[in-house]
């Protein structure tokens, strides 16, 4: 039998998974690696991970991770082979070594129990174990507020919760899941099939229709800080002043390991017309040449808004600049509707009549939804305690507050958001 050894491909996913469930794996650290950590440094690009092929199925697998100093072994698995075994545990190990020296790397090094069989295999090898260094660990919970130059900007860590807060924009959502977020994850392959992930966005639509709240969402679905970048705010600076902070401030973006930029009102920096821009021109050519700079670095996706996209420059709408241009539109009943459930749930527990507020809230942008929701639970909250009435807010408090928001769009604002899209969308 033909033992291959060689790099593992993403392809070869559900096979290391069956040897992982099938090996007493042997993890690096006090409890070692769970699954799902093990999947992700697969897909990280400081993994190293060679595979045992024996005539196409998996024998062995050893999953490393390099550092500036020391590379860790964090998972060798072995499928019980008899002597066999011990020749793939040393040929893993074998170009394992190889490859971590052809980086630079001086150190390879693994925690393990001592008395697992990887430490025999080890000794064998030539590693030193050591009796007096203890191994130390600690729990990290996740960042909840930002730090460092995070902080510094101004900008946010957004929970996981918040894409799946995001209700009827399914068909955005579904481009952003498609696009960016499965070429992310799975780099190797979107590699393989020349699949760029995208580095840049434009988002159009009316105001309220939740242009923000998306980008944010991505950045909650991506895991990414969220930073804004305000370009309108330094007009009050001198105009060579202003290049320079709006270059600083992406430089000091491009420190953060990963970010989701996002630069509201784009049109203030991008109108054709040179009158409607609230910047001087040394602040929008500022602003171009950062773009190429953000598109460098793979980490970060650039997120621009506007309500005007017919008042941008073609120009600047480029595809070398933008990869996709989405518009975030006024929602139809079908998106209506699950934003009423979302704050129906949250704001009462009586029945309430779904379909008659979908109907009844037509022009409406989910922020105009979000103030009926509220006013309503005000009117219900107010009734209690005025006229001790014990319940919370009906179908009725809903389609008073209704008829007591003016709705944002308009029939005008509607078809030119439709004409918009057939003219400027791109996806
Ligand atoms: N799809 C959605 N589901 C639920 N709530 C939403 C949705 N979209 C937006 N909202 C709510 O509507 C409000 C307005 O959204 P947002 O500020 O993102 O709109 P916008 O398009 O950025 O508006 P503007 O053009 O005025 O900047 C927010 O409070 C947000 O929580
Ligand atoms: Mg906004």
């Amino acid at each position: 039998m033909q033992v291959l050894i060689r790099d593992y491909r993403s392809e070869d996913l559900a096979q290391i998974l069956q040897l992982w469930e099938q090996t007493t794996v042997v993890d690096s650290g006090g409890r070692g690696l769970a699954v799902e950590q093990a999947i992700r440094l697969l897909s990280d690009e400081r993994a190293i991970v060679l595979l045992a092929d024996m005539d196409g199925r998996l024998v062995g697998a050893v999953l490393a991770a390099l550092s500036p100093v020391t590379a860790w072994i964090y998972r060798l698995s072995l499928l019980p082979a008899g002597a066999d075994e011990q020749a793939i545990a040393e040929r893993l190990l074998e170009q394992l070594e190889a490859r971590v020296a052809l980086t630079g790397t001086r150190t390879l090094a693994a925690v393990i129990d001592e008395r697992e069989q990887l430490a025999g295999y080890l000794r064998q090898r030539g590693y030193r174990g050591s009796d007096e260094l203890r191994y130390f660990e600690r729990d990290l919970l996740p960042p909840t507020a930002p730090t460092g130059v995070l902080l510094e900007l101004g900008g946010q860590l957004i929970g996981p919760g918040l894409w799946d807060a995001l209700k009827g924009m399914e068909e955005a959502k579904e481009i952003i899941e498609r696009r960016v977020i499965l070429p992310l994850s799975e780099p190797e392959l979107a590699g393989r099939h020349g699949v760029v992930p995208p580095r840049a966005i434009v988002l159009f639509g009316p105001p309220g229709t939740g242009k923000t709240t998306f980008a944010k969402g991505i950045a909650s679905r991506l895991g990414w800080p969220f930073v804004e970048v305000l370009p309108a705010e330094l007009a009050a600076e001198g105009a060579e002043r202003q290049a320079k902070l709006l270059a600083d401030a992406f430089g000091r973006i491009l420190e953060l390991a990963s970010a989701v930029v996002f630069v509201d009102e784009v049109e203030d920096l991008a109108a054709t017309r040179h009158e409607e821009r609230r910047v001087t021109p040394s602040i929008t050519n500022e602003f171009l040449k950062q773009i190429p700079r953000l598109r460098d670095a793979p980490h970060h996706l650039l997120v621009c808004a506007t309500n005007w996209v017919a008042r941008l420059d073609p120009a600047f709408l480029r595809p070398g600049r933008f990869d996709y241009v989405l518009p975030v539109g006024p929602p139809n009943a079908d998106a209506r509707r699950p934003i009423w459930r979302r704050y129906i749930e949250e704001i009462t527990d009586e029945e309430v009549d779904l379909e008659a507020l979908v109907r009844a809230s037509e022009l409406f942008t989910p922020a105009d939804i979000e103030f009926a929701a509220r006013k309503a639970a005000q009117r219900a909250f107010e009734r209690e305690h005025f006229q001790r009435e014990r319940h919370r807010a009906r179908t009725e408090d809903f389609l008073v507050a209704i008829a007591d928001t003016k709705p944002t769009l308009t029939a005008e604002m509607v078809s030119g958001f439709d004409d918009d899209t057939d003219r400027f969308a791109r996806f």
